[in-house]
């Protein structure tokens, strides 16, 4: 996730920038750069990977005396990250730094390059800078000049430029990516896309709202709303507590995650789809060549979105899947034929038994694929292919969004696979791109359903356990809504497909078992609600989840009607991210680091 510092003042511009990106480092990032304007002179360091790479290249730039400077850490979207991708942006006498996405730029970037603009990197930010400059030729001030270019953009962002001509301010935008700035009696002001780099500089900060943009001068903080009518900033004191300040307001970094869903979701998808293609930059289409069949191995939480994903694969673009636990199958002796593509799952992209599954597919001479979301993990680094999930940094030992960007990659290349090998008609890959574009907001966390689990979460304190039961997808998912409650409520839940029940299961039925049952509407509805009514019959308590009002649950938690069953199971899934969190919640149990659990397991 991409992170914003800027500064304005008399210390030392280089140490603030870095210190601030330093802060900014728990949201990952790929690479980062710093531009600082000081004396009529541009100095400019990009580095690929850690901050100490940017440390290492600064070492020797001093700044003195009064500066303007601005900073990025770049996760990398449009265009791999490569120190050329990274921020700021030049143009000839400017450089900017963005957050977001400026959905037109292919649009202006062609228009520029009509007009001679030669681009150096493959991003949409670069646009920015080089259409201010090109305003800047007409305008009656630098300020004019990126009001126009504030005007041209389309999408989300927040942003600063520094330009040569305005030694003595920044400019600023915001519209849809958070950004605030800050003050404090030294006529410093700072820049930045969340608190964390602020505190300990500044006493008050205003939080820019969309349409906002302007500039600062040592003098003045100019802010000006979507109108362009002046307006005044509406300053707060900015808490000194920085790990709250790294939550955002949140409890806990599992449900700051949770509600950040919507936005690493948006992320994954962009650039990735067109009207009827999935496209995915990073994969050569030879990798599926002579491939019969694709086996996927991970653990835990990156196995249930795993086996989400042979439900899609096999549905959608028809090919064999199958999937084993990374622990087992690396003692099992396997038969690999080289017809197999061999997929990884992981969210750390270190996870030792998974891993290893990695070499043992390599050294079999198997074409292999990672769906990771650490850039330059082992795993990363030893598969032939990785499709990275872009979830940003996830600190809540219980897995939420890494899972959620997961099983929106296995759907976008379920349909990707389908294209490839025409498996779906052309409308029906289009239908559900169209549905992948609803995801984001499907698992908006809506107050409402946020102050109903959590009233709803004290009467599921006690009992024998859990049953979690669904069917089709539902089943991972089920699987995973366990997992989640047992991890950081220590109480005993399972996952059964729902249709299991009579097998065995059911003979725990009684009121002190806990049945929460999926129940999608668009996907064996009925099938599923007469297994759920068994349960009832043998008197278990059932909390259903469902679009359609359930007469046998006794309690019942509604989800939006949704156009697919899909939307169904993204819905679904952040009503039981919820759950678990607010029943750990009343358990009082530590809800970020739950007991004998790492996040990253590295060890067998
Ligand atoms: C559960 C959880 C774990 C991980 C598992 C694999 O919330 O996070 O089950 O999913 O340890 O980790 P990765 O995905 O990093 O390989």
């Amino acid at each position: 996730m991409c992170g914003i510092v800027g500064y304005l003042g008399e210390k030392n511009s280089k140490e603030i920038l870095l210190g601030g990106l330093k802060e900014l480092e728990y949201r990952g990032y790929d690479s980062a750069g710093i531009a600082v304007l000081q004396d009529g002179q541009f100095d400019s360091f990009k580095a690929i990977g850690k901050l100490v790479n940017l440390e290492e290249k600064t070492k020797d730039f001093v700044t003195d005396k009064f500066s303007i400077g601005i900073g990025h850490t770049r996760w990398a979207t449009h265009g791999k990250p490569t120190e050329l991708n990274a921020h700021p942006h030049l143009g000839s006498e400017s450089y900017v730094v963005h957050n977001g996405i400026i959905e037109n730029y292919a649009e202006l970037k062609k228009e520029l390059i009509a007009e001679g603009v030669t681009f150096l990197s493959q991003t949409d930010t670069e646009v920015i800078v080089h259409q201010f400059e090109k305003n800047l030729k007409t305008a009656n001030s630098a300020f004019d000049a990126f009001k126009t270019t504030i005007s041209q953009l389309e999408g989300a962002y927040a942003t600063l430029l520094v330009t040569k001509g305005e030694e003595e301010t920044i400019f600023f935008a915001k519209h849809g990516s958070p950004m605030l700035v800050g003050i404090n009696a030294e006529n410093e002001k700072y820049f930045a896309s969340s608190d964390t780099p602020l505190i300990g500089h500044c006493s008050d900060v205003n939080y820019f709202e969309d349409g906002d943009f302007g500039y600062v001068t040592p003098d003045e903080l100019a802010i000006f709303d979507v109108t362009g009518v002046k307006k005044e900033p509406v300053f707060q004191k900015l808490s000194t507590n920085k790990l709250s300040a790294q939550k955002d307001g949140f409890r806990f970094f599992m449900e700051k995650e949770i509600y950040e869903q919507s936005t690493v979701i948006a992320d994954t998808l962009i650039g990735r789809l067109c009207d009827a293609e999935v496209l995915f930059d990073e994969l050569d289409p030879t990798l599926f060549d002579g491939i019969n069949e694709i086996k996927l191995c991970a653990c835990g939480t990156s196995y249930h979105s795993a086996l989400t994903a042979t439900y899609l694969f096999e549905r959608h673009a028809k090919v064999k899947t199958s999937i084993e636990v990374a622990s087992e199958f690396r003692y099992r002796d396997p038969i690999m034929t080289k017809d197999t593509l061999f997929v990884v799952i992981s969210q750390s992209g270190e996870t030792a038994d998974t891993l290893e599954t990695l070499k043992m597919a390599k050294a079999a001479g198997l074409k292999t694929l990672v769906i990771c979301n650490v850039d330059n993990s082992s795993m990363v680094r030893l598969a032939d292919a990785c499709i990275l999930t872009r979830a940003g940094v996830e600190k809540g030992v219980a897995s939420t969004k890494a899972f959620a960007t997961q099983v929106t990659v296995f759907w976008m290349m379920s349909l990707y696979l389908a294209g490839l090998k025409k498996a779906l008609p052309q409308e029906e890959i289009a239908r559900q791109i169209a549905l992948l574009r609803e995801v984001p907001a499907s698992v908006k966390v809506e107050d409402e359903m946020h102050e109903k689990i959590k009233r709803l979460s004290k009467r599921y304190l006690h009992g024998h356990g859990f049953f979690f039961i669904g069917r089709d997808v539902f089943y991972p998912l089920a699987l995973e809504g366990a997992l989640k409650l047992k991890e950081i409520s220590y109480l005993h839940a399972e996952g059964y497909p729902s249709g299991e029940m009579k097998h065995g299961p059911i003979a725990l039925a009684d009121p002190e078992l806990f049945t929460i049952a999926l129940l999608p509407q668009h996907l064996l509805y009925e099938k599923a609600k007469s297994n759920v009514e068994e349960l009832s019959a043998r008197d278990s308590t059932i909390c259903a989840i469902s679009s359609i009002a359930f007469d046998k649950a006794d309690d019942f938690i509604p989800i939006n009607e949704c156009k697919d069953y899909m939307l169904e199971f993204f819905e679904m899934m952040v009503v039981l991210q919820v759950l678990s969190l607010e029943i750990s919640v009343r358990l009082g149990n530590d809800v970020d680091m739950p007991r004998n659990l790492a996040k990253s397991v590295t060890v067998e």
